[in-house]
């Protein structure tokens, strides 16, 4: 049995890696798995929240009663999303999304060329989704309530509050080490105003559970405030 804590609420959550196109065969991306988000857009139905999961390319089932968005592109995902949290109270932003994207995307495949130097790629900055949705609902005067992730290889506890301060967000999560991409299990670090928690290594959809339950706790005073 799961409390309804979230009832009537929309969540948006983006989850898995981005792709980013190189030409018609190729393209960047990134071990996420998807498994965190997916099990969180899960969670959130569970406690009675309308949930809208904005995926990239990942081979997970779409958790029943989860209206799921498919998007490859880290722009991709930004659009559906600004769509998607405009009628949200709650976004969770679990996506590992591309930090650069190829500068030009080739429209046929990129050959060799005979020279035997291989190509030189250019890149450009993909836009922080989860930073662009904070700051858009805070200039709107709005109280969504972001949460991020970060996965660091050093120094989680420091990068984490650094994170949480230069996104603007009241929640920020640390995925504790070792790396848990595809992993079913993994612990997780939760920053907030107040200080640092740990939930203990766990399922990750038992850790999606406790993790709706802290977000569920904290909306009521964070709309308040
Ligand atoms: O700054 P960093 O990429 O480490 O922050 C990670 C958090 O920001 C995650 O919640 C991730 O989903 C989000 N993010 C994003 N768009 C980006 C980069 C990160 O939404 N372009």
């Amino acid at each position: 049995f799961q409390p309804k804590v979230l009832a009537g609420q929309h969540v948006v959550v983006t989850a898995g890696p981005t792709f980013e196109a190189l030409d018609p065969i190729r393209g960047i991306t990134n071990h996420s798995s998807g498994k965190m988000g997916f099990s969180i857009a899960r969670a959130a139905r569970d406690a009675g929240a309308e949930v809208t999961l904005i995926a990239g390319p990942v081979h997970l089932p779409t958790p029943r009663g989860v209206r799921r968005v498919d998007v490859k592109s880290a722009q991709d995902m930004l659009g559906a999303t600004l769509q998607a949290v405009q009628t949200a109270a709650i976004f969770v932003a679990t996506a590992a999304v591309a930090d650069w994207r190829p500068a030009t995307h080739s429209e046929h495949k990129i050959k060799k060329d005979g020279s035997g130097k291989p190509p030189v790629l250019h890149f450009v900055e993909n836009e922080d989704i989860l930073l662009t949705v904070a700051q858009g609902a805070r200039a709107k005067g709005g109280d969504l309530f972001c949460v991020g992730f970060a996965a660091e290889s050093e120094n989680l506890v420091e990068h984490a509050k650094a994170k949480r301060e230069r996104k603007g967000i009241p929640l920020l999560v640390g995925n504790i080490g070792p790396l848990t991409f595809g992993q079913d299990h993994n612990s997780l670090l939760l920053v907030d105003a107040k200080g640092v928690r740990e939930l203990p290594r766990a399922p990750k959809l038992t850790l999606a559970r406790e993790l709706v339950a802290e977000i569920a706790a904290r909306v009521p005073e964070y709309v308040r405030s």
